[in-house]
């Protein structure tokens, strides 16, 4: 039995012009590990919610495995995290996720994402968000897309833009004892088919697939 059989989120892949982005195994885990210890963001200036890049790279391989492992165990159908690793000219570079609660009811996704800072600045941050956007909304039939980036952010906030989202509130958060304002993005259906871009394809979505995101025939 292949992986994708027991497990039909293992058999998904989207592809960009220069990306391809699947969950990935474990040796692909350990890779990212290897890219998340080498750098994600400047010292000192946190952009995640959780402080887990902050490990020690002693420690960081472990936590990042355990955290991918507990994330595929807690998928239900309809409440879904996807973590897809981001392979570019062969090797893992960083993670999109996609992730949504009763989305057979409420058709709303939510995304976050990394790059190694190797990979940072060539347009591939942009390229990995409009490849899950594919997903979400030609596939699956999403109407709307959440994400979110703290003030400041110019990078993670520049991709948003220049997808067509709109600002849509804030949040604040705590992270490691600081105030950290979170600029809300929303991305409504009609301004996504305007920046869609046609040269990402998406395979593998069974009909086992389709019941485990929450779209029952
Ligand atoms: C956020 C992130 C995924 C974006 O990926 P990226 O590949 O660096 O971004 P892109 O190259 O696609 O750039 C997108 C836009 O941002 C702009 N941009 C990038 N860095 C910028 C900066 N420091 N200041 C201003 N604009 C910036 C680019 O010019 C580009 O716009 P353009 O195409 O109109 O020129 C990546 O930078 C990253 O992983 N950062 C660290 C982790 C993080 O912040 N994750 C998101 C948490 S919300």
């Amino acid at each position: 039995m292949r992986p994708d059989e027991a497990f039909p989120f293992f058999g998904i892949e989207i592809r960009t012009p220069r990306l391809s982005l699947r969950l990935g195994g474990d040796e692909d885990n350990l890779a990212l590990a290897r890219v998340a210890a080498s750098g994600i963001y400047p010292a000192g200036r946190i952009p995640f919610v959780s402080t887990w890049a902050e490990e020690d790279p002693d420690v960081l391989p472990r936590n990042l495995l355990q955290h991918r492992w507990g994330n595929l165990s807690g998928q239900r159908p309809g409440d879904w995290n996807l973590h897809f690793t981001v392979f570019h000219e062969g090797g893992p570079v960083g993670v999109q996720s996609l992730w949504a609660k009763d989305f057979g009811v409420r058709r709303t996704v939510n995304s976050g994402s990394w790059l190694g800072r190797d990979f940072q600045g060539r347009g591939l941050g942009t390229e990995m968000r409009a490849a899950v956007l594919e997903l979400g909304f030609a596939t699956l039939g999403a109407e709307l897309a959440h994400s979110g980036s703290f003030r400041g952010n110019a990078a993670s906030e520049a991709v948003s833009r220049k997808l067509g989202y709109e600002p849509n509130g804030i949040e604040v958060y705590a992270v490691k004892g600081e105030r950290k304002i979170s600029q809300n993005w929303l991305l409504r259906r009609e301004a996504w088919e305007r920046s869609r871009r046609e040269v990402i394809s998406v395979s593998g979505v069974t009909p086992a697939c389709l019941e485990f995101f929450g779209l029952t025939p």
